[in-house]
């Protein structure tokens, strides 16, 4: 079967928006087609192949981010807070697993959101689902909703400069390990997780002056002073993906990469085997995941992963999985053991967000931090059983001192709380506190696994 970037043209597609101006939309693509890329096949291959280390059990994934993007939480702080706090957790990994950890994060590119339903009705009042601000506005307007192909090109310029704002930030000086204590955000400070925090890098102090008296510090070593955070998005809207796919004119074989982010996903709505995102999804040179919810059956699974990775590279294929906190042992138990007996190479990753959405009772939608905390142990209990490896986390966090989810152990969140800053344009995320809680935990089940 032939592939092209826009043979999904040819399948069923759902969670597509409803242009009202196809000529508009058109031009707008013709012109996104002509921009230079995001990212690089180089990178691309790193990151494929850094992934391949974590198929293998050498490596741990830690991907997080925003749930969606927006133009109006848009600014250098909120990147930067972000990124500190992803630093903040891929530190607590390294030390606590004893292994690389490669960060991918959500962003420069995480507009786009799935919606159960076509429309929202408030007050008795029915317009079209907010789809994110690549598709259409948030305010409950007529107006604001209707699709804008214009949004696109905003996107691919809003993600152009986060881009280089995190390649930056990775290599001019913020991440250097040196700066370990700098990754504290100011509003977690006195909390248990921040002195926890401020013990371990008192530690890398240490290591790291040992080291210096050595001859080996951040000045004579990149790998000190440098770190990769890579990006990545689901890979939702497919003419905007199809406007981005390039070809790679520096390796002979010359592969198709999607240029958008390094690596895209397959959202839990959109993985039919017949249909047009995994189409796509299947001849682009990315590494790809695929969200793998309750509904999906362990033959269909395997289907997926042979369209999606036929010739079983390591590192090629994510498999996300997001069960909820009281389904994931009993449902991923037999997911894991088919892809184990049938000898295919995936990265096994938890998201434990998306099957853990409730409402509270005033209306807000949220997530308690100890049914993240729960399917995380579950996902792990589950690979032990099963005797394959727990691979990474996907999870929706902020730097910013947001009060979306409730619970966590220091300045707990409580549902009155909610109100004060729920900041979110689509799920509720971690903020910094939350997500270093959750960091902590992962190590903790890293280091006895590793010491069992
Ligand atoms: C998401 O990751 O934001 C998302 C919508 O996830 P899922 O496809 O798993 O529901
Ligand atoms: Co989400």
């Amino acid at each position: 079967m032939s592939w092209s970037s826009s043979s999904w043209r040819e399948r069923p597609i759902v969670q597509v928006p409803a242009y009202p101006d196809q000529a508009k939309l058109d031009a707008v693509l013709n012109e996104i087609s002509q921009l230079p890329p995001l990212v690089f096949a180089g990178e691309v291959q790193s990151l494929r192949s850094k992934l391949g280390e974590v198929a293998e059990g050498r490596a741990f994934l830690l991907q997080g981010g925003d749930c969606a993007e927006s133009f109006a939480e848009f600014s250098a702080n909120h990147i930067r807070d972000t990124f500190k706090v992803m630093m903040q957790m891929a530190v607590a990994l390294t030390f606590g697993a004893s292994l690389p950890v490669v960060k991918v994060s959500r962003m420069a590119g995480q507009f786009a959101k799935p919606r159960s339903s076509d429309t929202e009705t408030i007050d008795g009042v029915e317009l079209p689902s907010y789809r994110g601000d690549m598709v259409n506005g948030i305010d409950f307007t007529a107006e604001a909703r209707i699709p804008d192909p214009q949004r696109l090109t905003k996107v691919y310029h809003q993600s152009s400069s986060t881009l280089n704002l995190i390649r930056a930030f990775a290599t001019g000086g913020l991440a250097d390990l040196e700066q370990v204590h700098a990754w504290t955000l100011n509003f977690i400070q006195g909390s248990d997780q921040s002195s926890r925090y401020e013990e371990l890098a008192a530690r890398i102090d240490e290591c790291l002056n040992f080291m210096k008296a050595c001859g080996i510090s951040s000045q004579t070593s990149a790998s000190l002073r440098e770190t990769d955070l890579f990006t990545s998005h689901e890979a939702l809207l497919l003419n905007y993906e199809e406007a981005m796919t390039r070809q790679d004119t520096l390796t002979p074989e010359g592969s198709l990469f999607s240029t958008s982010a390094h690596m895209l996903w397959i959202g839990d709505r959109t993985r039919q085997l017949d249909g047009a995102h995994v189409e796509y999804m299947r001849g682009i040179a990315n590494p790809v995941g695929m969200k793998c919810g309750p509904s999906l059956d362990p033959d269909e699974l395997i289907r997926l992963i042979d369209v999606l990775n036929p010739d079983n590279i390591p590192g090629k294929l994510t498999l996300i999985s997001r069960m909820g906190a009281g389904a994931v042992r009993e449902g991923l138990a037999p997911l894991l053991n088919k892809v184990k007996s049938e000898g295919r190479h995936v990265v096994w990753c938890c998201d434990p967000m998306h099957g853990n959405t409730i409402k509270a009772s005033s209306g807000y939608k949220t997530r308690r931090v100890d049914d993240v905390m729960e399917e995380v142990r579950g996902f792990f209990d589950a690979h032990d059983v099963a005797g394959t490896y727990p691979g990474g986390v996907h999870f929706e966090m902020t730097g910013a001192d947001v009060t979306e989810c409730v619970g966590g152990d220091v300045s707990e969140v409580t549902e009155e709380d909610l109100s004060d800053r729920y900041h979110t344009f689509c799920d509720p995320r971690l903020n910094a506190n939350q997500s270093l809680e959750l960091a902590f935990l992962i190590a903790d089940l890293m280091k006895k696994r590793r010491d069992s």
